[in-house]
């Protein structure tokens, strides 16, 4: 069986910073509140940048292409994590192939939000191991801002969510004396809580005909809902869970771990797990003070800006884990090459 590699990292964020106190000029909140209770000072913003979900993830791909050394035209498929797609439908993974100039690779898109990177890692890592492709850009790339609800009604939610976007390449690895690469990956869901965080419409039971027949000033439905304790609760139990998953199919303690590189959900969750699992600050990533919730670009984000920082190294142990909407959750074991 082949083995899997991160072969190279980027990333892109809009260059629109919106700090807390921006965010209290237009709606009723404090940088005390959202700095307390999530850790965030400030987000980007796509605002009046012509930017997409698409543009930033190919700007991200751009990046992991010329991290990993490769040619664009080595690449022979893309998945794509996101939860703000540019259309309802196509996913924006063909969008890609197009900007790319890719000859007709496949093209996949990943609805699992949070979790979406590594489960796009998971879907990536399968297809190197068995032989099928050789380097896969896996991007996860979220346009959120547009769609939050940036009235004093929408706060527990449009403080908490960012733009940006990452990428990795994932190739089979050539170097046959080497070890390491991706060991294990790990996907869990529990559907029972679909609807704790979830963007319930437009859908099949609320076409947009509908909502615009109903013209009710008073529907939010068409804006993401979270029960934020309730998200809270379950995120601080099966981060731990599946980290420890991870470790244990690979025979790996908590105190083996290089670096934690955990979905940036919000930085009390963070620390919740650092402390549950005894890690150390220098054993755990975080970067969502700067960037805000990403969803399925958070993972990718802050791994290549690791990277960049020097954090990330050959022979490291990195864990990637990721809890959201679905419920889904998931993580990943890479001993770094
Ligand atoms: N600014 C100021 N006050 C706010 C606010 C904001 N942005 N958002 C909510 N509040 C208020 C509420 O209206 C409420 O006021 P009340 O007590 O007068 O009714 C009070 O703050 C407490 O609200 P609550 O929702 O109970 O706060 P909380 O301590 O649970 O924190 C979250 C809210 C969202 C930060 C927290 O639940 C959380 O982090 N959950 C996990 C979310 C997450 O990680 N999501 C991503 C998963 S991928």
């Amino acid at each position: 069986m082949n083995r899997s590699i991160i072969r190279g990292l980027g990333f892109y964020v809009p260059e629109n910073i919106v700090t807390n106190d921006d965010l209290s000029k237009i709606i009723e909140t404090n940088d005390e509140w959202i700095t307390e209770r999530t850790g965030i000072k400030e987000r980007r913003w796509v605002g009046d940048a012509d930017d997409s979900t698409t543009s930033m993830g190919v700007k991200a791909a751009l990046n992991a292409i010329s991290d990993a050394e490769i040619d664009k035209n080595d690449i022979d498929f893309i998945v794509f994590a996101t939860l703000s797609p540019d259309y309802y439908f196509p996913g924006p993974g063909v969008s890609v192939q197009k900007e790319l100039e890719l000859d007709t690779i496949g093209a996949l898109d990943v609805r699992n939000q949070c979790s979406g990177f590594v489960y796009a890692i998971s879907v990536a890592d399968q297809y190197i191991k068995t032989g099928m492709y050789k380097n896969i850009l896996v991007i996860g790339s979220e346009y959120q801002s547009g769609g939050l609800d940036k009235t004093t009604r929408g706060r527990g939610v449009s403080v908490i969510f960012g733009d940006g976007a990452g990428a990795a390449i994932v190739s089979a690895s050539n170097n046959e004396n080497e070890t390491g690469g991706i060991l294990s990956t790990h996907l869990h869901s529990q559907g029972m809580h679909a609807e704790e965080l979830a963007l319930l419409r437009p859908s099949t039971s609320h076409w947009v005909p509908q909502i615009l027949k109903e013209n009710d000033p008073n529907d939010i439905s068409y804006y993401p809902y979270m029960n934020g304790n309730f998200v809270f609760k379950h995120a601080v139990t099966r981060f731990p869970q599946v980290i420890g998953e991870a470790l244990q199919q690979n025979g790996y303690e908590s105190t083996d771990i290089s670096l934690l590189i955990p979905h940036q959900a919000n930085l009390r969750i963070a620390q919740f797990i650092q402390r549950t699992m005894k890690l150390t600050d220098d054993q755990v990533f975080n970067n969502i003070q700067k960037y805000g919730n990403t969803t399925a670009a958070s993972i990718p984000i802050a791994m290549a800006e690791a990277k960049q920082h020097g954090r990330i190294n050959k022979g490291d142990l990195i864990c990637l884990a990721a809890f959201g909407s679905g419920f889904t959750w998931a993580s990943a074991l890479i001993k770094w090459t």
